[in-house]
């Protein structure tokens, strides 16, 4: 199969992308940090269904790691990469090299109140200002009609949401379901650094959500009961230190002092060197 461009200049995206766009075509855009899996793969065959071309961007963002965070050893394999998502419907791939995104000190930063500081933002107190800030530039420098994002990382989805809109950013957040193994784990590029022990062990996270929502599906609405059910359940496994359980309203991402409405159920984990992180929906009827 022919391969598609791999650019790595802005000013080489930005024409390709207003060539595209003259030419009548919907551009649709999907951000990632690479060493693709099917999860983000999954993101690029919706977006190649939705839209005339598609623009997988793939670059490892130093603003969003934190001091002590795994930047250095965070997984790159840009041609593996390239090719699956060619297969997958992507027509042009961005790499570029950090000084090309970011040539001198940053001074401008995009801060999301509120929906940054709740649940990971209690974690990583700069990690989301980082997303936003990288993914206003990709919005501005590819002027996507659509843009792509998992469910699997809900609150950056919320915060890129809420930032299109509060920027006025001519584009369509389309949030996507989590892609998970067959054993019920999300697929992520941070799965790599798991022994064999610690991978077998990761399913707990799954099922420790399910746990919390099968309680609110049976008419629990206290959020102190769901939460010390799932960060129990997690707790039991021995290879997992659990970071936090969290039950939130899925548009706020606040804790309701009574749970009712469209929920979101939150859990992060430590299983050796890696931190995981997932979630699943319920709803409570009308
Ligand atoms: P990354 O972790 O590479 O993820 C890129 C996109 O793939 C995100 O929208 C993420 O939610 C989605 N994704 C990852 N695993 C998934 C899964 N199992 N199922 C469905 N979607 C999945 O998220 C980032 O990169 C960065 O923060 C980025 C948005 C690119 C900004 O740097």
């Amino acid at each position: 199969m022919a391969g598609i461009p791999v650019v790595e200049r802005t000013a080489d995206l930005g024409t390709w992308a207003q060539e595209q766009r003259c030419a009548g075509r919907l551009v649709g855009l999907v951000p990632t940090m690479g060493a693709l899996h099917d999860g983000h793969l999954s993101l690029v065959s919706r977006a190649a269904a939705e839209c005339d071309v598609v623009v997988l961007t793939v670059f490892v963002n130093p603003l969003q790691f934190g001091p002590g965070e795994d930047l250095a050893a965070y997984p790159r394999a840009l041609e593996a990469d390239v090719e699956a998502a060619a297969r997958s419907g992507a027509s042009i791939a961005f790499a570029p090299p950090v000084e090309e995104m970011f040539p001198g000190e940053v001074a401008t930063n995009v801060h999301v109140a509120g929906l940054s500081e709740v649940l990971d933002g209690r974690f990583r107190p700069t990690h989301f200002d980082g997303v936003a800030t990288v993914v206003a530039k990709l919005f501005a420098i590819v002027g996507a009609a659509r843009a792509y994002f998992g469910e699997k990382d809900f609150q950056q989805l919320a915060i890129v949401r809420r930032m299109a809109g509060d920027l006025s950013f001519p584009v369509e957040v389309v949030g996507c379901p989590v892609v998970r193994a067959r054993d019920g784990l999300a697929l992520s590029s941070r799965n790599a650094y798991l022994t064999p022990e610690e991978r077998a062990a990761a399913p707990v996270l799954l099922r420790a959500l399910r746990s919390g929502a099968s309680a609110v599906a049976a008419g629990e609405r206290s959020p102190a009961a769901v939460t010390d059910l799932v960060g129990s359940i997690v707790e039991a496994e021995p290879l997992a230190a659990l970071d936090a359980a969290d039950v939130v309203d899925a548009a706020t991402l606040r804790t309701p002092a009574v749970l009712a409405g469209e929920l979101r159920i939150l859990v992060a984990a430590r299983f050796g060197r890696a931190r995981l992180i997932d979630n699943v929906g319920i709803s409570t009827p009308p």
